[in-house]
C-alpha cells in the first residue's frame, strides 16, 4: 500500500502565496475601485454647460449691489459688487474643469472636488488652484445686463478695471 507523505512546508509555503496574490488582488481591486469612483464623480462635477453667445441675464434692478446670482444653464455667475460693478465669472473651476459652488455663508466659491477656495471676485484662495476663475464679458445695453459666454477671459487674479458699469 502506497502512503502519500506530504511534508507540511510546501502547503504552509503555497498558503503564504495564495494568501499574498489574494491580498495583492484585493488591494489592485480596491486601487482600480477607487480610481473608477473618483473618475466618475470628477466627471459628474465636470461642466457641460455649452457656452453659446450672448445671454440677456436681466434688468439692473434685478441685481443689487453686493449680490452674487447664478446662472447653471449658461455657466457663470453674475456678481454685482457693493460698489454697482458686474462681473461675470465662469462656473468652471481653472484646476480640472468642476463646478464651482457659492457658498453664501463663507462668502465665497468651493470647488467640491479639491476643496479650493475663492473669493467673491474669484481670487483663488487655496491649492491646487493657481489662478483666479475665468470671466466673460459683461456689457450694458440701456438697463439690460448682457453676458457673452463665447468671450472668455483666463486671469490670473481679480483687476478693478474688470468691473462693468453703467454709463449714466
Ligand atoms: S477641480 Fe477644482 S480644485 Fe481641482
Amino acid at each position: 500500500m502506497k502512503t502519500e507523505n506530504r511534508s507540511p512546508i510546501p502547503q504552509l509555503i503555497s498558503r503564504r502565496r495564495f494568501l499574498q496574490w489574494s491580498i495583492g488582488g484585493l488591494a489592485a481591486l480596491a486601487t482600480l475601485e477607487a480610481a473608477g469612483v473618483t473618475f466618475l464623480y470628477l466627471q459628474s462635477q465636470a461642466a457641460t454647460t455649452e457656452f453659446v453667445g450672448v445671454v440677456r441675464a436681466g434688468v439692473l434692478d434685478d441685481f443689487p449691489p453686493g449680490s452674487v446670482t447664478e446662472f447653471a444653464g449658461s455657466g457663470f455667475y453674475l456678481i454685482r459688487a457693493h460698489d454697482g460693478g458686474f462681473l461675470a465669472l465662469c462656473r468652471r473651476c481653472p484646476h480640472l474643469g468642476c463646478i464651482v459652488n457659492w457658498e453664501h455663508n463663507t462668502n465665497a466659491f468651493y470647488c467640491p472636488c479639491h476643496a479650493s477656495h475663492f473669493d467673491s471676485l474669484g481670487n483663488f484662495q487655496n491649492p491646487p488652484v493657481s489662478r483666479a476663475l475665468d470671466r466673460f464679458a459683461v456689457e450694458i445695453d440701456g438697463d439690460e445686463v448682457l453676458v457673452d459666454t463665447s468671450r472668455l477671459t483666463r486671469r490670473q487674479q481679480f483687476d478693478p478695471h474688470e468691473l462693468v458699469y453703467t454709463s449714466s
